[in-house]
């Protein structure tokens, strides 16, 4: 007998099994041995300040063990989020005050208590698409219901959410959007479409999730000014990671937002973790404190700009002309459409029956369907295994 027959669920499982099962087979599959895998949107292991991190951790528990085994307040460490605030103030010229910080378990959890803060069954939240994975599966687990709204090179398309607006007028609850190096198309908006969004949504008393995962890792050196900074009314709420600059092992993200918002969030968090994992917060901190996350985040991307080159030379050589793409100025991604005759699901199964895996573009819709696109990681594989995969899916997308 199976271990859930007779067992009744609540109604939201059966809506999200479907995207959260893309997100988890993704997570496997990149960590499958043996392949080589453009699939998920991992950050090397090879960048990973290991020595340091020993020595911190160490010096931390030297300094003061049973405070950093010890629950914590659930906003999260203060000294670590004072210098959250100060970076914010720092790389993007923003107001940020500590006390419009609170620390979570990774962006995804910011994504989650947004869920919980803002969504009924049946509200509608508006997505920037194609739109992270991660993003759908957390919003479709408090039933909401997904709207896609595409975007062009600049942004979201303004026109397109205006419509959405006349058709599901005050249902709307919130707009996820990822304006850095998208993920999964890398492309970033450009500040004339930033400021004409933020003031629509604010007009229209909708909340903005800005998910700042890959504001950080820009190849030019640029830093675009975040949504939060166009801000007049409070309604954009900045989520912000660790993950793809440091560590994503440490599980540590920001929301920072204003403070009547951030109380909100702050109620809820309470009830689900109760504390944040406190030694990994001051070990964090210590970091900051006494080694230089900007010198590192240097590195990181100078490595990532590398193998973005040679995958980009790699598809340019191997695949097809007809496949478009545009070059990502940061982040992890190359998003590319093929000819419209191929199922990107089909190119899928072909190619990891031959070890080489990458994310259908489908995934990244609300409601997917057939789909000739995909989206292909190149931070995670050391340039030998870039140029051998890429030149497989090149054969396989030519014999199509
Ligand atoms: C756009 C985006 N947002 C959020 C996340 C979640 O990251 P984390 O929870 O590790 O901060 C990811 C991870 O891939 C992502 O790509």
């Amino acid at each position: 007998m199976s271990a859930v027959e007779g067992l009744r669920f609540a109604k939201r499982i059966g809506d999200i099994m479907g995207k959260s099962h893309d997100l988890v087979e993704l997570m496997g599959l990149s960590d499958a041995p043996g392949i080589i895998s453009f699939a998920g949107g991992f950050p090397s292991p090879e960048t990973y300040p290991i020595e340091d991190i020993k020595e911190t951790m160490a010096e931390i528990m030297r300094e003061d063990a049973a405070g950093a085994l010890s629950y914590s307040s659930p906003s999260g460490y203060y000294e670590l989020r004072e210098q959250i605030a100060a970076r914010m103030r720092k790389n993007f010229g923003l107001q940020s005050r500590t006390e419009e910080i609170l620390l979570v378990s990774g962006s995804q959890q910011g994504l989650d208590l947004s869920g919980l803060l803002f969504i009924d069954p049946g509200d509608v939240v508006i997505f920037e698409t194609p739109s992270y994975l991660g993003a759908l599966s957390a919003l479709k687990t408090y039933e909401a219901r997904l709207v896609a709204v595409g975007s062009d090179e600049e942004g979201m398309c303004m026109d397109a959410l205006e419509r959405a607006f006349e058709t599901y007028g005050d249902r709307i609850k919130l707009i996820y959007v990822n304006p850095d190096y998208q993920n999964p198309t890398g492309r970033s908006w450009s500040a004339s479409r930033r400021d004409e969004f933020v003031a629509f949504a604010e007009r229209k008393a909708v909340a903005v999730i800005e998910d700042a995962a890959y504001a950080e890792l820009s190849y030019s050196g640029e830093k675009a000014k975040p949504l939060i900074s166009y801000s007049k009314k409070g309604f954009v709420i900045y989520l912000g990671t660790f993950s793809k600059t440091f560590c994503p092992g440490l599980r540590t993200g920001w929301i920072c937002c204003a403070r009547e918002l951030l109380e909100r969030y702050l109620a809820l968090k309470a009830n689900v973790d109760l504390s944040p994992a406190t030694i990994l917060h001051r070990q964090l901190s210590h970091y900051l404190k006494t080694r230089d996350l900007d010198a590192h985040i240097g590195r990181v991307g100078a490595l990532y700009k590398r193998r973005r080159d040679i995958m980009h030379e790699a598809v340019r050589n191997e695949f097809p002309a007809e496949a478009t793409y545009s070059l990502p100025g940061g982040g992890l991604f190359f998003w590319v459409k093929l000819p419209d005759r191929i199922d990107s699901r089909e190119l899928f199964a072909r190619s990891v029956a031959e070890n080489v895996a990458f994310m259908p573009g489908g995934a990244f819709y609300p409601n997917a369907e057939r789909n000739c696109e995909m989206r292909l990681n190149f931070s995670n594989m050391p340039e030998g295994e870039i140029i051998k995969g890429i030149a497989v899916l090149g054969r396989l997308i030519k014999e199509m």
